[in-house]
């Protein structure tokens, strides 16, 4: 298959492009550098130009923080920019999935979540989110809507190289232990994507590593598997200030996946292991 992936520098992106080749599809990487989704005209050209059978939109605003004070150009890349690209795919009768996020869900329980669990965002992020879910849905038919978390991976910032980073740096680190939810390494996430675009079992996913944790348990891990000596101390949210409410339970069910016959991922610690040996 000839398959479009936005985003293809980003964590997500650039492993998905790198899973395709190695399954023998013809992966065309696109990045804000070559394409602005943002720009409705330039995504259809770009699809004119390439014909694609698919496309695995990774491309986002990511920075949930920064979110809160650039709402506009969070929404305008997330909520346009995915609608061009879903307007894009379905001119063109390609496939697309849409990555979206545990932060749709927004949910104080302590348990899994379904897909068919109410959304309520607590943050800008995360409302755009789930409005490009949407959106995509207006305009696409053959969508997979995949909603996954904490993702890591080589390419970019993220979690367990921040801990890497101020481990190095400091022998004392306080970490939030209210919010549980399930790391994701982008390497084992784009092989589901891989095995996802092959198939017509459209609908909605949870995607995550196995497994739950708090973000104080992962950065306790990350140090343990690294050698590295670091006190860490678990605080709750309201004692950690971040600009961006986070939502405390980011659980996600898998019964969706496993409904449709796909395989759930590694567990998050064996993720987490390979990650660190390969970096
Ligand atoms: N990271 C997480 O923890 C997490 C959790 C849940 C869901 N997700 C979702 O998973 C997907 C992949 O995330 P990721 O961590 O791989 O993100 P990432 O590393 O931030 O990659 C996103 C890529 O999109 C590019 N981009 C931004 N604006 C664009 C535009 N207007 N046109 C074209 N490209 C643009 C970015 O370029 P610049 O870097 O130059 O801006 C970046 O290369 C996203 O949909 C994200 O919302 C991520």
């Amino acid at each position: 298959m000839k398959i479009i992936v936005t985003g293809a520098k980003g964590q997500l992106g650039s492993d998905v492009c790198d899973a395709l080749t190695s399954r023998g599809h013809i992966a065309v990487p696109t990045d804000i550098d070559k394409l602005d989704i943002t720009n409705g005209s330039s995504v259809m050209s770009f699809f004119e130009s390439h014909i694609p059978d698919a496309v695995i939109h990774c491309a986002a605003y990511t920075a949930v923080d920064k979110a809160e004070t650039e709402k506009d150009i969070c929404t305008l890349v997330n909520e346009k920019g995915t609608e061009n690209v879903a307007i894009a795919a379905s001119r063109y009768n390609a496939k697309m999935i849409c990555i979206s996020t545990d932060y749709i869900y927004g949910s104080d329980s302590s348990s899994p979540l379904e897909i068919t669990q109410n959304a309520n965002p607590l943050n800008h992020y995360g409302l755009t989110k789930y409005n490009a879910e949407k959106l995509a849905a207006k305009h696409c038919d053959k969508l997979f809507i995949v909603r996954t978390s904490w993702v890591f991976g080589n390419n970019g910032a993220n979690f367990v190289k921040t801990m890497l980073r101020l481990g190095k740096e400091k022998n004392e680190l306080h970490v939030v232990c209210d919010q549980v939810g399930s790391p994701t390494y982008s390497y084992d996430l784009a092989e589901l994507l891989c095995d996802m675009i092959v198939t017509d079992r459209y609908g909605t996913y949870n995607a995550t590593n196995e497994g739950f944790c708090s973000w104080y348990d992962f950065a306790v891990r990350i140090f343990e598997l690294s050698d590295l000596t670091v006190n860490v101390t678990p605080v709750t949210s309201d004692e950690y200030a971040s600009i961006a409410v986070r939502p405390k339970n980011s659980r996600l069910s898998k019964a969706s996946l496993d409904a449709s016959g796909f395989c759930r991922l590694p567990s998050w610690e064996d993720a987490l292991s390979r990650f660190l040996s390969a970096l």
